[in-house]
C-alpha cells in the first residue's frame, strides 16, 4: 500500500469556469501540428502516468486531469529552443544545458499566459524538479513539488529511457526500471517509481 499522506499535499485543484476551458484542449491541438513528435512522445507519457494514478488508493478526482494535459504540454517550451541543440549528439556545455533547462520556466510562462491561475503553470514549471531539491528552475523538494509534476516527471523518464533519443540507444523495459529505482529518493518521488514499477511488471 502506498502512503497516501504525501499524495494530498500540494494538490491543487483543477480551476473550474476560468474562461480558458477552450485554450489549452486548442493548444494540444496546434502543437499537434507543429510539433507531433511532442505530441506522441505526451501521449505516451500520459499512458504511463494513468497506470500510476491507478496505483494510488487516495488520488483526488482531479490527478487523472490535471496529469494528462501536464502530459501533453509539459515540454511545449522546447519550441522556443533550438531544434539543433535539443537533438544534438554528445554533450552539451554549461550554457547550452542552461538553455535547454529553461524549455520548463519558458513553457509555464506560455501557459500563464493563456490560461493564468490554471494548475497547469506550476506542473509545467516544475516537471523537471528532482526530489532532493537538486532539479530545475526552483530546487522545489519533495511534497513542494506538485503531484502531477512529480508523476510526469517519472513518466517522462521512463519514456525517454524506453524510446530512445537520436544521441543514444534506448533502454530495455527492465533496464529503464532499474534506473527509475536507483533515482528513487534523489531524483524521483519513491512512491510514485514503485507504483511506476508495479504497473509496469
Ligand atoms: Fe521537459
Amino acid at each position: 500500500m502506498f502512503n497516501a499522506d504525501s499524495m494530498l499535499v500540494k494538490t491543487p485543484a483543477l480551476t473550474q469556469a476560468s474562461g480558458t476551458d477552450g485554450v489549452l484542449p486548442s493548444l494540444i491541438e496546434h502543437l499537434a501540428i507543429v510539433a507531433p513528435d511532442l505530441v506522441d512522445h505526451g501521449s505516451r507519457v500520459n499512458d504511463h502516468a494513468r497506470r500510476v494514478i491507478g496505483l494510488l488508493p487516495d488520488a483526488p478526482p482531479a490527478l487523472a486531469e490535471l496529469t494528462r494535459i501536464t502530459a501533453a504540454l509539459h515540454d511545449v517550451g522546447k519550441l522556443a529552443i533550438s531544434g539543433k541543440l535539443l537533438e544534438r549528439p554528445g554533450p552539451l556545455s554549461a550554457i547550452e544545458y542552461a538553455r535547454v533547462q529553461r524549455h520548463a520556466a519558458i513553457g509555464a510562462n506560455l501557459l500563464e499566459a493563456v490560461a493564468p491561475d490554471h494548475p497547469i503553470v506550476e506542473t509545467v514549471r516544475h516537471h523537471h524538479e528532482w526530489w532532493n531539491g537538486a532539479g530545475y528552475p526552483a530546487g522545489l523538494n519533495g511534497a513542494d513539488i506538485p503531484l502531477a509534476a512529480r508523476i510526469v516527471a517519472v513518466a517522462d523518464a521512463f519514456d525517454a529511457m524506453i524510446s530512445g533519443r537520436p544521441y543514444r540507444d534506448s533502454f530495455s523495459v527492465i533496464e529503464a526500471l532499474d534506473e527509475l529505482i536507483r533515482c528513487a529518493g534523489t531524483q524521483f518521488d519513491p512512491v510514485i517509481v514503485e507504483a511506476m514499477v508495479e504497473a509496469v511488471r
